[in-house]
Protein backbone atom coordinates (compact mmCIF):
# COMPACT_ATOMS: atom_id res chain seq x y z
CA UNK A 1 0.00 0.00 0.00
CA UNK A 2 1.27 3.44 -0.31
CA UNK A 3 0.35 6.00 2.46
CA UNK A 4 0.83 9.48 3.30
CA UNK A 5 1.64 10.06 7.17
CA UNK A 6 1.10 13.49 8.35
CA UNK A 7 2.75 14.11 11.30
CA UNK A 8 5.27 11.08 10.86
CA UNK A 9 7.90 12.95 12.07
CA UNK A 10 6.15 13.04 15.65
CA UNK A 11 6.50 10.56 18.05
CA UNK A 12 3.83 7.94 17.47
CA UNK A 13 3.47 8.53 13.56
CA UNK A 14 7.80 8.20 13.43
CA UNK A 15 6.97 4.59 15.25
CA UNK A 16 4.16 3.98 12.70
CA UNK A 17 6.16 5.11 9.52
CA UNK A 18 9.11 2.36 10.83
CA UNK A 19 6.68 -0.33 11.19
CA UNK A 20 4.66 0.53 8.07
CA UNK A 21 8.62 0.45 5.93
CA UNK A 22 9.23 -2.93 8.18
CA UNK A 23 5.93 -4.27 6.76
CA UNK A 24 7.03 -3.11 3.39
CA UNK A 25 4.78 -0.43 2.73
CA UNK A 26 5.35 2.58 0.74
CA UNK A 27 5.58 5.51 2.90
CA UNK A 28 5.73 9.52 2.38
CA UNK A 29 5.34 11.80 5.44
CA UNK A 30 3.99 15.42 5.44
CA UNK A 31 5.07 16.80 8.33
CA UNK A 32 5.93 20.90 9.20
CA UNK A 33 8.88 19.60 11.70
CA UNK A 34 7.17 22.04 14.08
CA UNK A 35 7.33 19.61 17.25
CA UNK A 36 8.33 16.27 15.37
CA UNK A 37 12.05 15.49 14.34
CA UNK A 38 13.11 15.66 10.60
CA UNK A 39 15.89 12.68 11.56
CA UNK A 40 13.27 10.63 13.17
CA UNK A 41 11.71 9.78 10.03
CA UNK A 42 13.40 6.60 8.73
CA UNK A 43 16.23 6.61 5.71
CA UNK A 44 14.22 5.66 2.56
CA UNK A 45 11.32 7.41 3.12
CA UNK A 46 10.76 10.88 1.35
CA UNK A 47 9.97 13.38 4.47
CA UNK A 48 8.05 16.60 2.51
CA UNK A 49 8.38 19.03 5.48
CA UNK A 50 5.58 21.33 4.66
CA UNK A 51 1.93 22.37 6.40
CA UNK A 52 -0.66 20.21 6.42
CA UNK A 53 -2.37 22.46 4.05
CA UNK A 54 -0.39 21.50 1.25
CA UNK A 55 -1.08 18.10 1.75
CA UNK A 56 -3.38 18.49 -1.67
CA UNK A 57 -0.26 19.06 -3.42
CA UNK A 58 0.97 15.45 -2.05
CA UNK A 59 -1.48 13.43 -3.05
CA UNK A 60 -1.99 14.70 -6.38
CA UNK A 61 1.33 13.18 -7.05
CA UNK A 62 0.55 9.69 -6.77
CA UNK A 63 -2.06 7.16 -6.60
CA UNK A 64 -1.90 6.83 -2.49
CA UNK A 65 -3.95 3.96 -0.82
CA UNK A 66 -4.50 5.80 2.67
CA UNK A 67 -4.12 8.49 4.92
CA UNK A 68 -2.58 8.30 8.66
CA UNK A 69 -3.19 11.60 9.90
CA UNK A 70 -0.94 12.21 13.44
CA UNK A 71 -0.19 15.86 13.16
CA UNK A 72 -2.14 17.77 16.27
CA UNK A 73 -1.21 20.27 18.16
CA UNK A 74 -1.05 17.89 22.11
CA UNK A 75 -0.72 19.68 25.24
CA UNK A 76 -4.05 19.73 27.31
CA UNK A 77 -2.91 22.63 29.14
CA UNK A 78 -1.48 24.82 26.70
CA UNK A 79 -5.17 23.97 24.73
CA UNK A 80 -7.44 25.84 27.15
CA UNK A 81 -4.60 28.83 26.88
CA UNK A 82 -4.13 28.92 23.15
CA UNK A 83 -7.32 27.82 22.12
CA UNK A 84 -7.24 29.38 18.69
CA UNK A 85 -3.79 27.64 18.30
CA UNK A 86 -5.81 24.88 18.82
CA UNK A 87 -9.14 25.01 16.85
CA UNK A 88 -6.97 26.56 13.32
CA UNK A 89 -4.49 23.73 13.50
CA UNK A 90 -6.36 20.49 14.36
CA UNK A 91 -9.55 21.46 12.98
CA UNK A 92 -8.74 23.81 10.22
CA UNK A 93 -5.95 21.79 9.57
CA UNK A 94 -7.97 18.58 9.22
CA UNK A 95 -10.49 20.09 7.39
CA UNK A 96 -8.27 20.87 4.71
CA UNK A 97 -6.71 17.62 4.43
CA UNK A 98 -9.85 15.93 4.28
CA UNK A 99 -10.81 17.91 1.28
CA UNK A 100 -7.73 16.87 -0.16
CA UNK A 101 -8.40 13.03 0.67
CA UNK A 102 -11.75 13.55 -1.08
CA UNK A 103 -10.75 15.70 -4.05
CA UNK A 104 -8.17 12.92 -4.69
CA UNK A 105 -10.06 9.77 -4.14
CA UNK A 106 -8.04 8.51 -1.26
CA UNK A 107 -9.95 5.21 0.32
CA UNK A 108 -8.46 5.09 3.39
CA UNK A 109 -7.90 7.22 6.60
CA UNK A 110 -6.62 6.48 10.25
CA UNK A 111 -6.70 8.80 12.45
CA UNK A 112 -5.08 9.66 15.85
CA UNK A 113 -7.78 10.84 18.12
CA UNK A 114 -7.91 10.17 22.13
CA UNK A 115 -9.48 9.47 25.40
CA UNK A 116 -9.52 12.90 25.99
CA UNK A 117 -12.45 13.25 23.91
CA UNK A 118 -14.42 11.68 26.79
CA UNK A 119 -13.78 14.17 29.52
CA UNK A 120 -14.41 12.88 33.22
CA UNK A 121 -15.95 9.14 32.76
CA UNK A 122 -18.85 8.28 34.63
CA UNK A 123 -17.86 4.72 34.36
CA UNK A 124 -14.43 3.27 34.05
CA UNK A 125 -13.60 0.87 31.74
CA UNK A 126 -14.50 4.00 29.14
CA UNK A 127 -16.34 2.04 26.00
CA UNK A 128 -16.75 4.19 23.37
CA UNK A 129 -20.58 4.64 23.79
CA UNK A 130 -19.76 6.70 26.65
CA UNK A 131 -20.75 10.42 26.49
CA UNK A 132 -18.19 12.71 25.05
CA UNK A 133 -17.77 15.98 26.98
CA UNK A 134 -13.95 17.23 26.80
CA UNK A 135 -12.33 19.12 29.63
CA UNK A 136 -10.05 20.73 27.37
CA UNK A 137 -10.05 22.56 24.10
CA UNK A 138 -7.68 19.77 22.75
CA UNK A 139 -10.28 17.25 23.57
CA UNK A 140 -13.04 19.42 22.21
CA UNK A 141 -10.96 20.07 18.93
CA UNK A 142 -10.22 16.24 17.88
CA UNK A 143 -14.11 15.59 19.02
CA UNK A 144 -14.79 18.06 16.34
CA UNK A 145 -12.45 15.77 13.67
CA UNK A 146 -14.25 12.52 14.42
CA UNK A 147 -17.49 14.63 13.76
CA UNK A 148 -16.24 15.54 10.72
CA UNK A 149 -14.86 12.31 9.77
CA UNK A 150 -18.26 10.81 10.54
CA UNK A 151 -19.77 13.15 8.27
CA UNK A 152 -16.87 13.21 5.88
CA UNK A 153 -17.43 8.71 5.21
CA UNK A 154 -21.56 9.27 5.38
CA UNK A 155 -21.34 11.54 2.30
CA UNK A 156 -18.54 9.93 0.22
CA UNK A 157 -16.93 6.27 0.01
CA UNK A 158 -13.95 6.98 2.19
CA UNK A 159 -13.49 4.76 5.13
CA UNK A 160 -12.20 5.81 8.05
CA UNK A 161 -11.25 4.38 11.61
CA UNK A 162 -10.31 6.99 14.81
CA UNK A 163 -8.14 5.18 17.11
CA UNK A 164 -8.63 6.59 20.55
CA UNK A 165 -5.33 7.00 22.32
CA UNK A 166 -5.23 6.38 26.08
CA UNK A 167 -1.78 6.99 27.59
CA UNK A 168 1.17 5.89 24.95
CA UNK A 169 4.37 5.31 26.53
CA UNK A 170 7.76 3.09 25.63
CA UNK A 171 9.74 3.35 22.34
CA UNK A 172 9.88 1.02 19.61
CA UNK A 173 12.00 0.66 16.35
CA UNK A 174 14.46 2.92 17.76
CA UNK A 175 12.05 6.03 18.18
CA UNK A 176 10.85 7.40 21.36
CA UNK A 177 9.40 10.52 22.89
CA UNK A 178 11.54 13.83 22.26
CA UNK A 179 9.32 16.28 22.92
CA UNK A 180 10.84 20.27 23.55
CA UNK A 181 7.92 20.52 26.58
CA UNK A 182 7.62 17.25 28.10
CA UNK A 183 4.34 16.84 29.78
CA UNK A 184 4.04 13.45 30.05
CA UNK A 185 4.24 11.10 33.52
CA UNK A 186 6.73 8.30 32.28
CA UNK A 187 9.39 10.91 30.48
CA UNK A 188 10.09 13.44 33.26
CA UNK A 189 10.13 10.95 35.45
CA UNK A 190 13.33 9.24 33.86
CA UNK A 191 14.12 12.52 33.58
CA UNK A 192 14.32 12.80 37.17
CA UNK A 193 16.20 8.95 38.00
CA UNK A 194 19.00 10.22 35.47
CA UNK A 195 19.64 13.58 37.28
CA UNK A 196 18.36 15.92 34.34
CA UNK A 197 15.47 17.10 36.75
CA UNK A 198 15.82 17.45 40.38
CA UNK A 199 12.37 15.68 41.38
CA UNK A 200 8.91 14.30 39.89
CA UNK A 201 6.17 16.61 41.71
CA UNK A 202 3.22 14.33 41.90
CA UNK A 203 0.08 16.00 41.43
CA UNK A 204 -2.11 15.28 44.25
CA UNK A 205 -2.32 12.60 46.31
CA UNK A 206 -6.38 12.72 47.62
CA UNK A 207 -7.80 11.34 44.57
CA UNK A 208 -10.83 9.47 45.25
CA UNK A 209 -8.74 6.55 43.90
CA UNK A 210 -7.24 3.41 45.70
CA UNK A 211 -3.93 5.01 46.86
CA UNK A 212 -4.83 8.78 46.06
CA UNK A 213 -3.06 9.21 43.00
CA UNK A 214 -4.40 9.29 39.33
CA UNK A 215 -5.47 5.95 37.35
CA UNK A 216 -4.26 6.26 33.51
CA UNK A 217 -4.17 2.96 30.81
CA UNK A 218 -1.25 2.79 29.64
CA UNK A 219 -0.24 1.40 26.16
CA UNK A 220 2.90 0.84 24.56
CA UNK A 221 3.61 2.78 21.03
CA UNK A 222 4.08 -0.27 19.17
CA UNK A 223 0.99 -2.07 20.25
CA UNK A 224 -0.42 1.13 19.04
CA UNK A 225 1.85 1.08 16.03
CA UNK A 226 0.64 -2.35 15.27
CA UNK A 227 -3.14 -1.10 15.90
CA UNK A 228 -2.78 1.00 12.75
CA UNK A 229 -1.87 -1.16 9.98
CA UNK A 230 -4.68 -3.52 11.18
CA UNK A 231 -6.66 -0.45 10.61
CA UNK A 232 -5.52 0.15 7.10
CA UNK A 233 -7.48 -3.47 6.29
CA UNK A 234 -10.30 -2.60 8.75
CA UNK A 235 -11.46 0.90 6.87
CA UNK A 236 -14.84 0.06 5.12
CA UNK A 237 -15.89 1.99 2.16
CA UNK A 238 -18.71 4.76 3.38
CA UNK A 239 -17.80 4.14 7.01
CA UNK A 240 -16.68 5.53 10.54
CA UNK A 241 -14.86 2.99 13.05
CA UNK A 242 -13.86 4.15 16.40
CA UNK A 243 -11.76 2.24 18.66
CA UNK A 244 -10.41 2.52 22.06
CA UNK A 245 -6.49 1.50 22.38
CA UNK A 246 -5.68 0.76 25.86
CA UNK A 247 -4.59 -1.90 28.08
CA UNK A 248 -7.85 -1.72 29.85
CA UNK A 249 -5.45 -2.12 33.21
CA UNK A 250 -5.40 0.87 35.37
CA UNK A 251 -1.91 1.97 36.81
CA UNK A 252 -1.88 5.33 39.79
CA UNK A 253 1.08 7.75 39.54
CA UNK A 254 2.12 5.72 42.46
CA UNK A 255 2.47 2.23 40.89
CA UNK A 256 4.54 4.17 37.95
CA UNK A 257 6.61 5.39 40.07
CA UNK A 258 7.34 1.44 41.75
CA UNK A 259 7.53 0.01 38.46
CA UNK A 260 10.15 3.06 36.98
CA UNK A 261 12.30 2.24 40.32
CA UNK A 262 12.03 -1.33 40.08
CA UNK A 263 12.96 -1.23 36.18
CA UNK A 264 16.01 1.09 36.35
CA UNK A 265 17.18 -0.24 39.80
CA UNK A 266 17.81 3.71 40.72
CA UNK A 267 15.17 5.69 42.98
CA UNK A 268 13.13 8.32 41.45
CA UNK A 269 13.22 11.78 43.64
CA UNK A 270 9.59 12.68 43.81
CA UNK A 271 7.62 15.28 46.23
CA UNK A 272 3.90 15.11 46.31
CA UNK A 273 2.28 18.79 45.00
CA UNK A 274 -1.22 20.30 44.42
CA UNK A 275 -3.83 18.67 41.38
CA UNK A 276 -2.93 19.73 38.17
CA UNK A 277 -6.09 21.32 36.74
CA UNK A 278 -8.07 19.10 34.47
CA UNK A 279 -6.88 16.03 35.35
CA UNK A 280 -9.61 13.28 35.77
CA UNK A 281 -8.93 10.86 38.47
CA UNK A 282 -9.26 7.51 36.48
CA UNK A 283 -8.87 7.06 32.65
CA UNK A 284 -9.08 3.29 32.02
CA UNK A 285 -10.08 1.96 28.33
CA UNK A 286 -12.44 -0.66 27.19
CA UNK A 287 -10.33 -2.12 24.49
CA UNK A 288 -13.47 -4.55 23.17
CA UNK A 289 -14.07 -3.02 20.07
CA UNK A 290 -10.29 -2.89 18.96
CA UNK A 291 -9.94 -6.81 20.19
CA UNK A 292 -13.70 -7.46 18.20
CA UNK A 293 -13.14 -5.22 14.85
CA UNK A 294 -9.46 -4.64 14.30
CA UNK A 295 -8.11 -8.27 15.98
CA UNK A 296 -5.99 -5.87 18.39
CA UNK A 297 -4.22 -7.82 21.23
CA UNK A 298 -1.72 -5.36 22.82
CA UNK A 299 1.02 -7.22 24.37
CA UNK A 300 3.35 -4.78 26.49
CA UNK A 301 3.05 -3.99 29.71
CA UNK A 302 4.08 -1.16 31.92
CA UNK A 303 7.41 -2.46 32.70
CA UNK A 304 8.18 -3.24 29.31
CA UNK A 305 7.00 0.21 28.39
CA UNK A 306 9.39 1.67 31.21
CA UNK A 307 12.26 -0.25 29.78
CA UNK A 308 12.38 0.45 26.54
CA UNK A 309 11.29 4.56 27.56
CA UNK A 310 14.71 4.08 29.77
CA UNK A 311 16.59 2.30 26.98
CA UNK A 312 15.65 5.11 24.75
CA UNK A 313 16.19 7.49 26.91
CA UNK A 314 19.81 6.45 27.67
CA UNK A 315 20.19 6.66 23.81
CA UNK A 316 19.88 9.86 23.44
CA UNK A 317 22.43 10.64 25.82
CA UNK A 318 25.02 9.33 23.65
CA UNK A 319 23.68 11.06 20.30
N1 LIG B 1 1.64 13.39 36.38
C1 LIG B 1 2.30 13.75 37.53
N2 LIG B 1 3.42 14.51 37.41
C2 LIG B 1 3.90 14.94 36.21
C3 LIG B 1 3.23 14.55 35.03
C4 LIG B 1 2.09 13.78 35.16
O1 LIG B 1 1.88 13.40 38.63
O2 LIG B 1 4.92 15.66 36.18
C5 LIG B 1 0.42 12.55 36.49
C6 LIG B 1 -0.82 13.23 35.93
O3 LIG B 1 -1.46 13.98 36.92
C7 LIG B 1 -1.63 12.04 35.45
C8 LIG B 1 -0.59 11.00 35.06
O4 LIG B 1 0.63 11.41 35.68
O5 LIG B 1 -2.37 11.53 36.50
C9 LIG B 1 -0.37 10.92 33.58
O6 LIG B 1 -0.15 12.23 33.08
P1 LIG B 1 0.35 12.53 31.60
O7 LIG B 1 0.58 14.01 31.50
O8 LIG B 1 1.49 11.63 31.27
O9 LIG B 1 -0.86 12.10 30.68
P2 LIG B 1 -2.40 12.56 30.73
O10 LIG B 1 -3.16 11.42 31.33
O11 LIG B 1 -2.58 13.87 31.33
O12 LIG B 1 -2.72 12.79 29.19
C10 LIG B 1 -2.48 11.83 28.20
C11 LIG B 1 -2.07 12.53 26.93
C12 LIG B 1 -3.20 13.36 26.40
C13 LIG B 1 -4.43 12.54 26.28
C14 LIG B 1 -4.74 11.84 27.56
C15 LIG B 1 -5.90 10.95 27.38
O13 LIG B 1 -0.97 13.38 27.16
O14 LIG B 1 -2.85 13.88 25.14
O15 LIG B 1 -3.62 11.08 27.99
O16 LIG B 1 -5.90 9.88 28.23
F1 LIG B 1 -5.47 13.32 25.96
Amino acid sequence: MKNLVVGGAGYVGSVVTRLLVEQGHEVVVLDDCSTGHADSVPAGVELVQDDIGTAGRVLASGDFDAVLHFAAKSLVGESVVKPSMYWRTNVVGTRALLDAITEHGVPRLVFSSTAATYGEPEVVPITEDAPTRPTNTYGATKLAVDMMITNECAATELGAVSLRYFNVAGAAFGAGERHATETHLIPIALDAVLGKRDKLDVFGDDWPTPDGTCVRDYVHVEDLARAHVLALTAAEPGHHLICNLGNGNGFSVKQVIATIEEVTGLPLPHTVGPRRAGDPAQLVASADRAREKLGWVPEHDLARMVADAWEFKQSLGAR
